[in-house]
């Protein structure tokens, strides 16, 4: 396995792959890798001739107070779980590789990125927009993964692809969850062991509104009840700390429904102590 570390050498092993025909897959990520992430990696082995991993703790799409400090660097057992699922380069850019002095353009990310996540993280999607464009300027593969776990930011990579006519296909891979349901994030190992098993909160308020579905519940503002009762049941010592948001909306737009219907997506975040956890389901009746 290669490790990548200018622009130049990582532009240089993909465009050698693809110049011979060959298709390459991309995986980008912020390290700390778990079996989620290794999951992606894997489904790009399966399906391109050569996979190629980023590891990257992008600055800008952290705000001010965020953890971008905190954020697990586990960089030796990431380039070892790679290596052990096939993967044959991964670029870890140093220092100021990506953002130079002088760096100031950026990607307006498009209108999907302004609900939930935009919503309480309003810079956020704008640094993951610019980042992944970045990306796959310098590596340009003909496929990259994204996992269905970040399901707002794999709606902002589709359209900003589709809107910015970049010539990559967007790959989605299905959330990895513990054997409990909790989807593994590299975040879940700042929780205690109280706090980890009141995270599983969030997968169980997912399940219980696709329960309410299957049950025939249709109104989607009894659906979101039903979850927000999930989250808290049992108090402090039981529920989450706060919800930022438990809705259901189309699955494509993220706009809001009067129906649930064919295509919908249940999405949660919440605080447990001072982490943020996210997770959503597809919601199909
Ligand atoms: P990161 O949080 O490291 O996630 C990298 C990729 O792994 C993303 O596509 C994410 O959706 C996927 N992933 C994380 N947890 C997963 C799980 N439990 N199951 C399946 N896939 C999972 O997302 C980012 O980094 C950054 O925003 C990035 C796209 C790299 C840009 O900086």
């Amino acid at each position: 396995m290669q490790i990548l570390r200018t622009t130049e050498q990582a532009y240089e092993f993909v465009w050698q792959a693809r110049r011979s025909g060959q298709a390459v897959g991309l995986v980008p990520t912020m390290g700390a890798l778990h079996d989620g992430h290794l999951s992606l990696a894997k489904t790009s082995v399966g399906q391109c001739d050569q996979t190629v991993a980023t590891i990257f703790v992008n600055p800008t799409q952290f705000a001010p107070h965020e953890d971008l400090n905190q954020y697990p660097r586990t960089l030796d057992a990431d380039l070892e779980g790679l290596r052990s699922v096939g993967v044959s380069a991964v670029f870890v850019p140093q220092g100021d590789v990506i953002y130079p002095p002088g760096f100031s353009t950026t990607v307006q990310p498009p209108d999907v990125a302004q609900s939930l996540e935009g919503a309480f993280r309003p810079t956020h999607f704008q640094g993951v927009a610019t980042i992944v464009l970045k990306l796959f300027h310098i590596l340009p593969a003909s496929h990259a993964f994204f996992g269905q776990k970040d399901y707002q930011q794999l709606c902002v990579i589709r359209a900003m692809v589709r809107d910015l006519n970049v010539p990559i296909e967007i790959v989605a891979c299905p959330t990895v969850r513990e054997p409990d349901g909790l989807a593994m994030s590299s975040r879940n190992r700042y929780l205690d062991a109280n706090e980890r098993s009141r995270a599983l909160r969030l997968a169980a308020a997912l399940e219980e509104a696709e329960k309410a579905v299957l049950d025939g519940q249709r109104d989607p503002a009894a659906i979101e009840r039903i979850m927000h009762a999930t989250l808290l049941a049992g108090g402090p010592d039981d529920g989450v700390d706060s919800i930022d948001y438990a809705t259901v909306v189309d699955a494509i737009t993220l706009e809001p429904i009067r129906q649930i219907q064919d295509r919908s997506v249940a999405l949660v975040a919440a605080k447990v102590g001072s982490t943020r956890l996210i997770d959503n389901r597809l919601i199909d009746p």
